[in-house]
């Protein structure tokens, strides 16, 4: 994507759709941007008068078209909802522009001009110009890799600035590219069909991306993870042909120290659910149960562009859940890394399984904090929804801290609870611990067995199974995976960094 910074004036911006952004306000009506008011101005006040018909109430994400036959020198304008002008922040900035930006590749425009934000009044310019940045590259991802005919594409952004301002507005450029390209990066692994993406290729993707950015990349195979007593991502790899990996990345941002934080990714490339076989309907999506790995994996991305002054651990148990005839088996018992037993009860729980051994991992390699993110649960679905991330986390300081980074990125979560009294369900007679607690609380049950492998270590887990992968189409993105998580990590690894 081409993207420069122009200080033309709004006029004699030569594009295909120039995109400005107006406010929904109690008594006014509408609020127009200050480059909006400009252009309205230029149209002969034509925005203000279609709104004051009913055509445009500047709800988020809503679009008004017009054609300014020659009054501009751009072929179409998009003007575009931010919602209400008292919460205002820049998530509106980026799903308005996400939405506008989507609509108009869909429409033909190859040359867009942004303009959206940018009036400085309640939201800083430079973070305006990254909202929209970063609206603009999520919105116009597509996964168009295996169909054949040819997609009209937008191929040249122009974002609209004045003078004074242009060298933080570069900054902010380039690191709402870096946030976008990764999160696309992570969208790209979830999306890529299951018997490309497996566990070997996704180990195969993070070292080039570790190569093209300058991190370390160690790739454990299934003799040292056997070794290392990871009894659970062992069993779980048991019933595929395709070999489990344990993939290690290893950004230094603050090289005087050995310690950093630790990002966890679960990467079952494939769920099946096993011997405990899932039912045919929607099991498709579940070549989307490496989300948390394609999230921690695109997150080292960034943070490697980015650069924050912190050590950065991602660590990816990977490996497909299939019901061979070597399959682990419901009543099979496993030792996990840390030396503790699992009573296996359901086949189709395997996330918990090689989490546990990356956690186990973590905790002894002495990293903190540790976070996990997951597609763990479908009781987090019934919990949450789509709309938020389910956040469990022993720290309170670590639950803030996550939120904070969350609201700056776009991305919610919602904090989970950990109490002691859940632990009842997950107690075996024969083992250490049940894999399973039933149906109750499910995402809570699960997030309890996962607090046995790391200690005392400061620790969250993010499950993302319903926040991870949109099963329709949204005016913002497409069918598929979302980069959930990308950006709030390289985020909150700024946040840590400056602890
Ligand atoms: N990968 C699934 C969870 C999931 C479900 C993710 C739907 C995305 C969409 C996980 O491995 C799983 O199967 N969980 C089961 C556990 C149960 C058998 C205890 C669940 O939550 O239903
Ligand atoms: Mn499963
Ligand atoms: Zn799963």
């Amino acid at each position: 994507m081409k993207i420069d910074i122009t200080t033309q004036q709004v006029q004699d911006i030569a594009c295909d759709a120039l995109i400005i952004g107006s406010l929904e306000d109690k008594q006014r009506g509408i609020l127009l941007t200050k480059t909006a008011a400009v252009v309205d101005e230029l149209l002969g006040g034509l925005i203000t008068e279609r709104s004051k018909a009913g055509e445009f109430k500047s709800t988020l994400g809503e679009i008004l078209t017009i054609h300014p036959m020659g009054k501009l020198a751009a072929k179409r304008v998009v003007v575009v909802g931010l919602g209400k002008s008292e919460k205002m922040e820049t998530q509106a900035i980026r799903r308005a522009t996400e939405i506008a930006a989507r609509h108009l590749q869909n429409t033909g425009a190859l040359h867009i001009a942004l303009a959206v934000g940018g009036d400085g009044d309640k939201i800083e310019l430079a973070q305006g110009a990254q909202a929209e940045v970063e609206g603009a590259l999520l919105g116009l991802y597509t996964f168009r890799l295996y169909q054949s005919a040819e997609q009209s594409a937008v191929e040249q952004i122009s974002l609209l600035t004045q003078a004074a301002q242009r060298d933080s507005i570069v900054q902010a450029v380039e690191k709402a590219q870096a946030l976008a390209d990764a999160t696309n990066f992570a969208r790209s692994l979830i999306n890529e069909p299951p018997s490309v993406l497996t566990p070997g290729v996704l180990a195969q993707r993070a070292r080039t991306m570790a190569q093209e950015v300058g991190i370390e990349c160690e790739i454990l195979d299934k003799t040292k993870i056997a070794e290392l007593g990871m009894g659970g991502l062992i069993a779980v790899s048991q019933g595929s042909l395709e070999p489990p990996y344990f993939i290690i990345l290893r950004y230094r941002g603050a090289p005087q120290t050995e310690k950093g934080m630790a990002l966890v990714g679960k990467g079952i490339t494939f769920d099946t659910g096993g011997i405990s076989l899932k039912p045919a309907e929607g099991m498709d999506e579940m070549k989307g149960d490496m989300g948390g790995a394609a999230a921690v994996i695109g997150a080292m991305q960034a943070i490697a562009h980015l650069q924050p002054a912190i050590n950065v651990t991602a660590l990816v148990p990977t490996c497909e859940n299939r019901p061979g005839a070597t399959a682990y088996l419901p009543g099979d018992i496993l030792k996990i890394m840390n030396g503790k037993t699992i009573e296996i009860v359901n086949t189709d729980a395997e996330g918990r399984l090689v989490l546990a051994d990356a956690l186990s991992y973590a905790t002894r390699a002495g990293l903190s904090p540790i976070i996990d993110l997951a597609t763990l649960t479908g009781g987090i679905i019934i919990a949450l929804g789509s709309t938020m991330t389910g956040l469990f986390c022993n720290d309170s300081q670590l639950t803030d801290d996550i939120i904070a980074a969350g609201r700056v990125a776009g991305e919610k979560f919602w904090p989970m609870p950990l109490d002691d009294e859940y632990s009842t369900f997950i107690k075996s007679d024969i083992a250490d611990i049940k894999q399973t607690g039933g149906r109750p609380a499910s995402a809570v049950t699960a997030a309890k067995i996962l607090e046995n492998f790391v200690d005392d270590t400061t620790w969250a887990h993010l499950d993302i199974a319903g926040t991870s992968y949109v099963e329709t189409k949204k005016p913002y993105q497409e069918k598929g995976g979302t980069g959930v998580g990308v950006r709030t990590l390289a985020e909150l690894a700024f946040q840590l960094a400056h602890k």
